[in-house]
């Protein structure tokens, strides 16, 4: 007897609850899933097949590209362009954000931004990496698409999820119906519920940062790491600190273990480094579905109206008395420090 429930299932089965579905929610989040599972591929064979390294161009951000992050973002839009629920794709690896033309995408009506490859620094060195993405739907069908269609709230999205390709590869994702994971079956390839109703960790007793950046960090956010560190039985200090380098699998572990995931405002990066519509707002749904909370220090992450498809924010994300402490601690040393 088969005992295991396929991505593929469980979609069908959520849809049978809204009657009025037409089922393309579904094959979006189908299409997603098949294009993961080629990425997943490619990604497990990276040293064997020479496609490790730099790929020679920049993205907007100027950041180098790897040819992972390019041969990931390649999947994903042919994979979105195929579906026919897809209108446009805003990506991270893209200036502009990109109108599908397939004649099946005439007048389809979600829009889908993506980060094909999060945390691609970490490929050469064999650690996990991921793709996040976040669906909305169009404002209006009877108007062609526009800048103001994406632009839109994260508050607004319809689905957000990502998949982590690590020592297991996982596919997590909700609809706004709590947050469901799925493992990926190598020897059947699919992906197999495997973390049904996920809910944070309590009590979240990690907390994730890059510290080297300490020094230019607000003084609430100071002040917040040595509160982690602070001695303190009933409160379970201090906390453990565990950073990867890659957002997804540091939220991952965060979900499952529970913990804070910061990156604040830096000196390099003044405005936080970490997209609000690629990276932020579809972890935001997850971790917020999941019980958690999400702010940039005092407003919260879904709440924030994007001006421009690349824009950047601080993010504090993880259990919601963990976020609590940081925002509570940014409003007292504002008040003390006038910053
Ligand atoms: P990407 O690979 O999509 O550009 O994202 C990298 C991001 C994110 O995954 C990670 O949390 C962060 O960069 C790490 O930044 P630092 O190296 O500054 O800690
Ligand atoms: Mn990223
Ligand atoms: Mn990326």
């Amino acid at each position: 007897m088969i005992r295991f429930k396929t991505l593929g299932q469980f979609i069908i089965e959520k849809q049978a609850e809204f009657p009025y579905a037409k089922g393309e929610l579904s094959r979006l989040l189908r299409d997603i899933g098949i294009a993961a599972k080629v990425v997943n591929r490619e990604v497990n064979k990276a040293g064997l097949a020479d496609i490790l390294g730099d790929h020679g161009t920049c993205n907007i951000q100027g950041e180098e590209q790897k040819k992972l992050d390019v041969f990931a973002d390649e999947q994903f839009i042919d994979a979105l362009s195929q579906g026919g629920e897809c209108c446009v794709v805003a990506s991270e690896e893209h200036d502009e954000y990109i109108k599908i033309k397939t004649p099946v995408s005439a007048n389809a009506k979600y829009i889908v931004c993506i980060d094909p490859l999060d945390g691609s620094s970490n490929i050469d060195v064999n650690v996990s990496v991921g793709t996040i993405f976040s669906i909305y739907r169009r404002n209006n069908l009877d108007n062609p698409v526009s800048i103001t269609d994406i632009l839109q709230k994260g508050v607004n999205q319809v689905a957000a999820g990502y998949i982590v390709y690590g020592s297991s590869t996982m596919m997590v994702y909700t609809t706004g119906r709590g947050v469901n994971g799925f493992t990926l079956d190598p020897t059947i390839g699919e992906f197999c519920l495997s973390h049904p109703k996920m809910r944070i960790n309590e009590p979240g007793l990690m907390y994730s940062i890059n510290e080297g950046n300490y020094v230019h960090f607000p003084q609430g956010v100071k002040n917040y790491i040595k509160y982690c560190q602070e001695e303190d039985r009933a409160t379970q200090r201090p906390y453990s600190s565990r950073y990867i380098g890659s957002m997804v699998a540091d939220i991952h572990r965060n979900l499952l273990k529970g913990g804070i995931f910061l990156y604040p405002a830096t000196a390099a990066y003044p405005s936080g480094k970490l997209r609000l519509m690629y990276e932020c707002n579809p972890l935001a749904f997850i971790i917020e579905q999941a019980g958690g909370k999400a702010s940039n220090g005092h407003v919260r992450i879904l709440d924030i109206q994007p001006q421009s498809l690349h824009q950047r924010t601080p993010v504090f994300i993880g259990n919601k008395a963990m976020v609590d402490q940081v925002e509570k601690m940014m409003v007292e040393a504002a008040i003390a420090y006038g910053v």
